[in-house]
């Protein structure tokens, strides 16, 4: 680790989200591995609040972290940011991430996300940074015929918020094919949940959370008063939807595994790989998780399937265990446990009932 720590000493690296949920984690464990870390958010969807913490957690790492508050399709406030400080490497995690609003307001969307990427790759360039590691989704398996899900298999987009993830995959690979002088890790992130062990930082959505885990830690905490349960007549174990939970702390693992082999390795061009527990596990199966930890009850109301849904997705674990030489090591009990610890500190997460939305 020492040997490790040292070596990260020399490395800066750029982090676009930062301030976000797994984003703050990751820049978390990328300080407390030594590395120099500069977080670039627009706070859209953060607050600056998480910076602090994450810095607070970090300890004497703590100095080793700066913010820029910029916007990625601020293509000159890009510009500042690199011109200040040279950066071995990006992680890009900057993105809007809801389904639903991706397809109301698509423009949006491929705004966001597919401009503020070009934008941060052109800079890249200008400023010869070329090791990337993206953030993108199981999403691009649309609804897979099988699981698990293994990195080869067909991709396809059911919303527009997919499909940005989709082209901005295709976009890297065509810019490391063009110059094979860029590495690139396109990370395909299955279900994140929970927070970081101490209950300092964790996940805190803006408006009517759209994914599971938020939405139960709400009604945990008493700010909704049930949990809607999409669909209860699927084929599976009992009837609701399938999903591969991993932890954050695990997924934030993920990024330094893969940043490493970045560093470590020649030959690495436009590199996929997913990045799950492996396990599948139903909607009632993680509220009863979460109730066990908790010591809340959860009240449900079923209702019909949610369009677009898949049944069950979980992802193949095998390439990033073979060649990143990380697995997921937490199971849905302490997921529960972290979410609880966070959500039981921070009802509000990192606002107020009067700040919050
Ligand atoms: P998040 O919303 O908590 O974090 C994203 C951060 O990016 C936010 O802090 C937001 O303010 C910032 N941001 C958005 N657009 C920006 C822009 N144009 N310029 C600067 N900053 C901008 O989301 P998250 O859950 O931490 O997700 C991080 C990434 O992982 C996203 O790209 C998301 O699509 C992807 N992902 C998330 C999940 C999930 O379930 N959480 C699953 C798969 C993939
Ligand atoms: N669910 C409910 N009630 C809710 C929310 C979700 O029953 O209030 C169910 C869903 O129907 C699904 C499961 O809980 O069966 C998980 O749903 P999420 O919305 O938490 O997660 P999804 O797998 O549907 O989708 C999320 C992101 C996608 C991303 C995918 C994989 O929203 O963008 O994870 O990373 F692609």
């Amino acid at each position: 680790m020492d040997g490790n720590i040292e070596e990260a000493k020399s490395k800066s690296i750029l982090v676009t989200g930062g301030a976000g949920y797994i984003g703050s984690h990751t820049t978390l464990q990328l300080l407390l591995g030594g590395y120099r870390v500069a977080v670039i958010d627009n706070l859209d969807n953060s607050c600056e609040e998480a910076i602090q913490r994450v810095a607070q957690l970090a300890g004497k790492y703590g100095g080793n972290l700066t913010f820029h508050q910029a916007d990625l399709r601020d293509k000159e406030a890009l510009e500042k940011v690199f011109s200040v400080e040279k950066f071995d490497a990006v992680i890009h995690f900057a993105g809007l991430k809801a389904v639903g609003e991706s397809v109301a307001k698509p423009l949006l969307y491929y705004n966001n996300n597919i401009v503020g990427t070009l934008n941060l790759l052109e800079v890249m360039i200008a400023h010869d940074c070329k090791k990337l590691v993206f953030s993108s989704s199981a999403t691009v398996y649309g609804q897979p015929k099988e699981v698990p899900c293994t990195e080869d298999f067909p991709l396809c987009a059911v919303n527009p918020y997919g499909r940005t993830k989709l082209f901005i995959e295709e976009i890297c690979c065509d810019a490391q094919r063009a110059d094979p002088e860029w590495k690139i890790m396109l990370l395909r992130y299955f279900n994140p949940v929970g927070a970081h062990p101490s209950g300092i930082i964790g996940e805190d959505p803006r408006g009517i959370p759209n994914n599971l885990m938020p939405f139960v830690q709400q009604v945990a905490v008493g700010r909704r008063p049930e949990l809607t349960v999409f669909g209860t007549d699927y084929k599976t174990k009992d009837g609701t939807g399938v999903r591969d939970y991993i932890h954050v702390m695990d997924l934030s693992d993920g990024h330094i595994a893969a940043l490493s082999k970045l560093f470590e390795t020649n030959d690495i061009g436009c590199e996929v790989y997913n990045l799950g527990s492996g396990r599948g596990t139903s909607v009632l199966e993680m509220v009863a998780a979460f109730e066990k930890a908790s010591g809340k009850k959860i009240p449900l109301k079923f209702v019909d399937r949610r369009p677009g849904d898949s049944e069950t997705v979980y992802a193949s674990t095998e390439k990033a265990e073979k060649e990143l030489n990380w697995k997921a090591q937490y199971g849905i009990e302490k997921m529960c446990r972290d979410q609880w610890n966070w959500s039981e500190k921070n009802p509000w997460g990192y606002r107020s009932p009067e700040t919050t939305d």
